[in-house]
């Protein structure tokens, strides 16, 4: 619940602005108070009746409107709210935001505010994608902006890719997360999660078993300590949850890429089973039986994400865990691999077909750190999860 939470929604001028009317209505549901601000171009996708009637509050819409000034004035304004949330955020707010610029009433007050502000991308995927809006999302990112999305899919422009504003359930989780008083409030965590796919050629691929449970439980619990989660997923079976950032990859050098896209963080987690090899000579056509004979597959190694993050010489997060599955030997092959990839810590564990955990709903594993060896009980996922959320507060000192 958000009750007596004062929410500054700032609505920009693109199509996802109608979604910020039912916005408004979440957020009163639960509680808040939302006083509604819209800029110029946002009174052509909403009316600022409308707005108003949901919020049952005045529309701010005017910088140099006397009567506001001289009820309230812009500054205050600003500061008299808990959150200042900006949805839709537009590439041109994005880029107004991070160049400080101050020339209307919605640029005004993110410049004017003291308190925490939380962005909602969308646009065309073509602008989100440009190199442009990556660097003003960096320095936004940089300026502690929290931001929730995009997500994927159809658009109104009729393209597909990311850039479509997150759903209204997913900005309100943002907003709780963002005003929870959970320890990793501000705190920006990535987490890796599910196989990748490596194609063969069009149809066929190389996979693993990983169904992404351990890694959605994680961002779920880390979400719930009040953590921003940038959720980097390969194609796996459990659906990303609510409420966290997520860029949806196939292959392991996307999910790199999308890796190095969600940085900096206070501490990245990989638990993707990422596939180590991807097939060099991959075919542009489906591969067909004949009298060549057997496909000759050739192999590359794939980028080690966790050991290229854990091993940045510049802006390294604080701590960056991975993930050692083993069949055999699990303590020691996991203390290798803290020593060899540069991480903080190892979550160990044992999937020998006979344990069941890799797919099910349990877990037993074996923190190690620079410490020493911890066993963990065998307990669900989402324990497992919440656990080493707790602990990852603790390390990075907001416990
Ligand atoms: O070397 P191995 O695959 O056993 O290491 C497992 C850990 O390394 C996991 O945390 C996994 O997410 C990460 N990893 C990675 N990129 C790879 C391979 C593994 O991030 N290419």
């Amino acid at each position: 619940m958000l009750t007596g939470k004062r929410i500054l929604l700032i609505i920009g001028g693109g199509i996802a602005a109608y979604k910020s009317l039912d916005l408004i209505r979440r957020l009163r549901d639960q509680g808040a108070d939302v006083v509604p601000v819209l800029t110029k171009a946002a009174e052509q996708f909403v009316t600022p009746l409308s707005v108003s009637a949901l919020a049952a509050q005045k529309v701010y819409r005017d910088l140099f409107d006397l009567t506001d000034e001289a009820e309230m004035g812009h500054i205050e304004l600003s500061r008299a709210a808990d959150l200042v949330v900006v949805a839709p955020a537009t590439a041109d707010l994005m880029a107004k935001m991070a160049g400080g610029h101050a020339n209307d009433l919605a640029s005004t007050l993110l410049m004017a505010t003291d308190k925490c502000v939380l962005i909602a991308p969308a646009m065309n995927v073509r602008m989100w994608e440009h190199p442009a809006t990556r660097r003003n999302l960096a320095v936004l990112r940089g300026d502690d902006v929290l931001v929730v999305g995009p997500d994927e899919g159809h658009m109104a422009c009729g393209e597909f890719g990311p850039g479509r504003m997150s759903e209204v359930p997913d900005i309100v989780a943002a907003i709780g997360a963002a005003l929870g008083e959970g320890p990793l409030k501000g705190r920006h965590v990535i987490v890796t999660s599910g196989p990748t796919h490596e194609p063969i050629d069009p149809v066929r691929y190389i996979a693993n078993r990983s169904s992404g449970a351990q890694g959605a439980a994680l961002a779920v619990a880390l979400r719930d300590l009040g953590a921003q989660v940038s959720f980097v997923t390969g194609p796996a079976a459990v659906a990303p949850p609510d409420g966290v950032a997520v860029a949806q990859v196939e292959t392991a050098r996307e999910m790199d890429q999308a890796v190095r896209a969600a940085l900096p963080a206070d501490a990245a987690v990989f638990a993707a089973a990422v596939a180590d090899w991807r097939v060099e000579n991959a075919a542009d056509q489906k591969m067909k039986k004949g009298a060549g004979g057997m496909p000759v597959l050739e192999f590359a190694e794939n980028p080690d994400i966790l050991a290229g993050v854990a091993q940045m010489s510049k802006g390294r997060p604080a701590l960056v865990v991975g993930f050692a599955a083993e069949t055999e030997d699990v303590v020691a092959f996991a203390q290798a691999k803290l020593a060899r990839k540069g991480c903080d810590w190892i979550v160990a564990n044992d999937v020998s077909p006979g344990t069941g955990i890799m797919g099910g709903a349990e877990n037993a594993v074996h923190l190690i750190t620079a410490d020493g060896v911890e066993e963990w009980p065998r307990m669900a996922k989402g324990a497992v999860a919440a656990r080493l959320a707790a602990r990852i507060a603790e390390a990075l000192g907001a416990g």
